[in-house]
């Protein structure tokens, strides 16, 4: 495991790390934008490819089925056997890690390609997870992420749960700005060029708002977390925020079908 002792992020990311422990069920629907993005991404046979915040590995899976020589990193064990599991199955030999987007265990220019879906922006400095995609990638190389916009559902319900939670650390950027083009290409200032946006939807089951409410309770981290702590707690405030949660799905629940629409990018390393 690569996150340093010293890190002054070391307990978020051990919160991080034991909120998505639970996530692998979500992989059913994941599945489907995994493939939008690696097409996004452009990846080719025989290219070098690393998956960052990989959880069950859904891109880089799909990746290695095209050819490509692909690395996955993730800060949870339990998504990473859920990986190995996953790559076994479809016959594919991935080189996997733990390990933090923030202090990637890889050379300087090693990569091709550097993807991430919904993965890289959970890390809490954005400057130095994408410093760190941006160092192992070679030059002439492709960035691609997929990113939850802060006005969307995602985002909006991302906000909604930090307004119930404890402030984070100091420095630590809501992980919603990631699906700004606005603040991503100010991110990737001019490291890159040619950055190119794109955008997609993830059409998610369920049956009712509380449906949707329950599957994010079991698998999203943060949601996961906060309604861990508001049961021990607080159980009238984890009504309230049940209740607030439901008024917001429903504005995006239609034909049993929730729309998560969502940012995809893409640029070159100069
Ligand atoms: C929403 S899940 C997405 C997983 C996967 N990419 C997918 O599309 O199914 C977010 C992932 O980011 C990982 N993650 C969060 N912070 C991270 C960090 N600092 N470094 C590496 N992975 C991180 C979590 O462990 C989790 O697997």
């Amino acid at each position: 495991m690569t996150m340093t002792t010293d890190d002054p992020f070391a307990a978020f990311k051990q919160m991080q790390k034991a909120g998505w422990a639970s996530f692998a069920p979500l992989q059913a629907i994941t599945t489907i934008t995994a493939a939008r993005l690696v097409e996004h991404a452009r990846i080719r046979s025989g290219q070098r490819v690393l998956d960052v915040g990989c959880g069950t590995g859904v891109v880089a899976v799909t990746a290695a089925r095209l050819g490509a020589k692909v690395s996955g990193l993730d800060l949870t064990p339990e998504l990473l056997a859920e990986a190995r599991e996953n790559s076994r199955i479809a016959m594919v030999d991935i080189d996997w890690h733990e390990g933090d987007v923030e202090h990637l265990p890889f050379e300087p220019n090693t990569f091709d390609v550097v993807v991430s879906q919904f993965g890289h922006m959970f890390a809490p400095r954005p400057d130095v997870a994408v410093s760190e995609m941006l160092r192992v990638l070679k030059p002439g190389g492709t960035i691609a992420f997929s990113t939850w916009p802060p006005e969307l559902f995602v985002g909006r319900m991302f906000a909604l749960v930090g307004s119930y939670m404890p402030p984070p650390p100091p420095g630590v950027a809501p992980a919603p700005q990631w699906g700004d083009p606005n603040i991503v290409r100010q991110r990737l200032g001019d490291a890159v060029r040619d950055i190119a946006f794109d955008r997609a939807t993830m059409l998610v089951p369920a049956l009712s708002p509380q449906h949707s409410r329950t599957t994010m309770e079991r698998t999203a981290g943060p949601v996961l977390k906060l309604v861990e702590m508001l049961s021990a707690n607080d159980p009238e405030k984890l009504a309230k925020f049940r209740r607030e949660y439901e008024t917001i799905v429903a504005e995006y629940l239609e034909d049993n079908i929730v729309r998560q629409d969502y940012l995809m990018t893409r640029a070159i390393k100069v």
